[in-house]
């Protein structure tokens, strides 16, 4: 770090402990513009996080803010139990984005509560329709939130550690993940016949109480590592779940919104899940989330039986999200994303053939993970190494992530406004420190 960055830090490192014990590290972040920020020093930083995927549109981008200006001083909060036309107009936003299969949205805060609503909704149903059981498949390496619900969904095992029956909803079952690098049933992906999709028949037979009702699960694996399914996996999963009528719902929270290079991450497979949710880079920096469901799904709700607060009455939020929406069509952020998540992976799989750390690169769009490895033989999973080159990145003006159960998957998720230039700029960097840590 620069003696400047020192200096900014220590101005406030007092006020650290003001807050419950966490993970934030310096820098101190003050400002951000597109794929930059800058801390109050005026250091400058690349930023492959963005929030973790919440800033996809970019740091403060000019119709974000102005669309919040605008919201802020008509109206802030709706009041609750009175229709807003901002929001019903979101709603048919997202469900267009749908083709309208999936029709009927509920609005949340976060990604862990649109999970909890849209599992509250799928288990109503599925028992209404009579269900006699409430198995939940999920899967491991997942990560689904923080919240009880969401994190005894979660397949994170340190991340329940300590808490007990607060992350152990009862009939969560969680199956192996499509995580070819490291098959946890040890099998080969040119001959395992998705073996791990198969497994969920077997799964109900001997893990399932009474009947499975749900599935839930990222289509690409974020947090756990970004893990990509292969080719006929959700075909096959979506089969099997329709034999056995059990709902998928999809959590898009992080693959949402054009970041693997098509609006919805589950759009890059033949599969149609019952419910999708959303939150992160809908609200463009602005909490909010939420589900969207099939109108059959939906119609088990009944008036009162579920709500929050905010979400749909949060006016400056909704707004963001209709300003979200023009930037992602106007700027064909899509696209965008897989233009530079291409360039980005050429350039990884690049030094992958220099460097023998480099385990796997792998990703769609701008969702990529790094798996850094001892060697790559042993693939054992090099975390002091992954720690070693996120310090030097950030020391050099990249923030980047660390992600997976390992803590070796460098996650790379910039704003999709990222130019080639900056990509470019990682590249150097990253090519650069390996070069460096290999000597
Ligand atoms: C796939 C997925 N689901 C849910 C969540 C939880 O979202 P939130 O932190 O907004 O509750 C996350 C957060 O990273 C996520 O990546």
């Amino acid at each position: 770090m620069t003696s400047q960055a020192t200096r900014n830090i220590s101005e406030v490192e007092e006020l650290f402990d003001y807050m419950v014990p966490n993970a934030n590290s310096t820098p101190v972040v003050v400002k951000g513009a597109g794929a930059e920020v800058w801390d109050a020093d005026g250091n400058r930083f690349l930023d492959l996080e963005a929030g973790p995927g919440v800033v996809s549109v970019g740091h403060c981008h000019p119709r974000i803010v102005e669309a919040i200006k605008t919201q802020a001083e008509q109206l802030l909060q709706s009041p609750g139990r009175f229709h807003s036309p901002l929001t019903l107009k979101l709603a048919r936003r997202i469900a267009a984005l749908l083709q309208d299969r999936l029709k009927r949205v509920f609005f949340a805060n976060s990604g862990a509560e649109a999970n909890d609503g849209a599992i509250k909704i799928s288990l109503k149903h599925a028992m209404a329709t009579g269900k006699r059981g409430f198995g939940i498949f999920t899967l491991e390496h997942s990560f689904h939130g923080r919240l009880s619900l969401a994190l005894s969904l979660t397949g994170m095992a340190a991340r329940k550690k300590g808490f007990g029956p607060y992350a152990s909803f009862p009939g969560v079952v969680h199956l192996s993940a499509p995580y070819c690098y490291r098959c946890p049933l040890g099998l080969e992906p040119s001959s395992c016949g998705t073996r791990c999709a198969t497994e969920i028949e077997e799964a109900m037979k001997t893990k399932v109480p009474g009947e499975a009702a749900i599935m839930i699960a990222e289509p690409i694996l974020g947090v756990g590592g970004i893990i990509v399914p292969p080719a006929d996996y959700w075909p096959k999963v979506q089969a099997i779940l329709r034999r056995h009528n059990i709902i998928l719902i999809h959590d898009e929270v992080f693959t949402g919104f054009g970041r693997t290079g098509k609006m919805f991450g589950h759009q890059h497979w033949d599969v149609q899940p019952d419910v999708v949710t959303f939150a992160k880079a809908i609200g463009g920096g602005i909490p909010l989330g939420g589900f969207i469901a099939t109108d059959k799904l939906a119609s088990t709700f009944e008036d009162g039986d579920h709500f929050t607060t905010f979400g749909a009455n949060n006016q400056v939020g909704i707004a963001a999200g209709h300003a979200v929406l023009d930037v992602i069509a106007d700027e064909n952020l899509p696209k965008r994303a897989e233009t530079i998540g291409n360039l980005l992976m050429e350039g990884f799989r690049k030094a992958m053939t220099r460097f023998d750390f480099i385990g796997d690169v792998r990703g769609l769009g701008l969702m990529i993970g790094v798996e850094l490895v001892e060697d790559r033989a042993s693939r054992k999973p090099a975390t002091a190494l992954a720690k070693r080159i996120q310090a030097e990145m950030r020391d050099r003006g990249v923030i980047i992530g660390l992600t997976g159960n390992y803590g070796c998957v460098l996650r790379i998720t910039p704003p999709l406004v990222m130019t080639e230039a900056q990509a470019e700029e990682v590249l150097a960097l990253f090519t650069d420190i390996c070069a460096k840590l290999a000597r």
